[in-house]
């Protein structure tokens, strides 16, 4: 389970703002931050659109939260080497607004990154200090987010993450049930390293980061870069027959998986073939660890593939539990 040290109080009700509405995090974080009992404020389009940095910096400075977490960002990673200034938009000057706008407030912001600020060069897993050096306009675009909101506001937390999944919205463990359904095998990259990590727990460690960051000056060591993935690592291909014999057990479309290598399916934007993150800072700092992913996969395909499962994707927040 996600370990909590500095247990949030119960009697410290926040008001957080979540920049998205109905990306994988930004739903589930919403969810958890009310179940939680914290007063939640959604800046999200139509009326703030991080396209249009005046209605993000108006948006966070008319409900002056006590922080806010930046949930959103263009993550179209193929589409992105055609649209870099789409992308740009969003990932770099519309989350530099955010850093802007609470920086004015003189609020705390949680900023979410990517694994793909590497390359993949270093095969042990990276660690914050490591050298970046992204490889696709998505990578760069959000390089670009993490320097200008860490320029704009020296209270922030930037929690690089991966191969983000959730019982909502699109990722791979939901392409390939669907690609299961046809019953033809899978073929899927074998040699690309990482680490599958499920929304529900990133959410966790968003909201105990939160807890602690919003008493905390500028300066302290609870600000800066901190990678936040699940435990443990796996290739693709790996994770896709994780996906296959859950799905199996519960009753739910399952094929054979083989295993290809990266040359085999060319993508339009490269990847990293290394992007496992070392997370003994966030471990150290706030005491936050998350699950395994293993464990988080279980329960993302019985929210998905058991109906009377899907209650608040999943599970209810564990820092909840660490409440009661
Ligand atoms: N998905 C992954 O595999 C992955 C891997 C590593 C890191 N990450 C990072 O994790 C974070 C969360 O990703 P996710 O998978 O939850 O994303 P997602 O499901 O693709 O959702 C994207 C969110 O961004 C919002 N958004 C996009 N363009 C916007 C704009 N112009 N103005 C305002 N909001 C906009 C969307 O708004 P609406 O609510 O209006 O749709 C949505 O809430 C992101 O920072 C992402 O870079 C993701």
């Amino acid at each position: 389970m996600t370990v909590v040290s500095n247990d949030l109080e119960v009697s410290e009700r926040l008001t957080v703002a979540v920049v998205g509405r109905s990306g994988q995090l930004s739903r589930t974080l919403i969810e958890h931050l009310a179940l939680l009992g914290h007063a939640v404020v959604v800046i999200a389009r139509p009326d703030a659109d991080l396209g249009d940095s005046g209605s993000i910096i108006r948006a966070i400075t008319r409900t002056r939260p006590d922080i806010v977490v930046n949930a959103a960002a263009y993550t179209a990673v193929d589409r992105a080497e055609d649209e870099p200034a789409a992308a740009r938009a969003v990932n770099a000057t519309g989350a530099e607004a955010i850093a802007v706008a609470s920086a004015s407030i003189c609020i705390p912001i949680i900023h979410i990154s990517t694994d793909y600020v590497f390359d993949g060069r270093i095969r042990s897993p990276y660690r914050e200090v490591d050298a970046t050096g992204p490889l696709n306009v998505y990578g760069a675009t959000k390089l670009e987010g993490e320097l200008l909101v860490a320029a704009a506001n020296p209270r922030h937390v930037i929690l690089r993450t991966a191969w983000l999944c959730s019982p909502y919205g699109h990722n791979f463990v939901k392409t390939m049930l669907r690609l299961a359904a046809s019953g033809k095998e899978l073929k899927i990259v074998g040699d690309q390293y990482g680490t599958p990590t499920f929304a529900t727990d990133l959410a966790d460690a968003v909201c105990a980061v939160a807890a602690t960051v919003v008493k905390s000056q500028p300066g302290g060591d609870v600000f800066g870069v901190f990678h936040a993935v699940s435990g443990g690592q796996a290739t693709w291909y790996e994770f896709a027959k994780a996906i296959m014999s859950g799905s199996e057990v519960r009753g739910g479309p399952h094929v054979p998986v083989r295993a290809i290598d990266t040359s085999d399916y060319p993508t339009r934007a490269l990847r990293p073939s290394h992007s496992v993150l070392d997370t003994s800072k966030l471990r150290s700092v706030f005491g936050v660890s998350l699950e395994p992913w293993h464990a988080s996969l279980a329960t993302c395909l019985d929210a998905v593939l058991v109906p009377q499962a899907a209650v608040s994707a999943g599970r209810e927040p564990r820092v909840r539990r660490a409440l009661k």
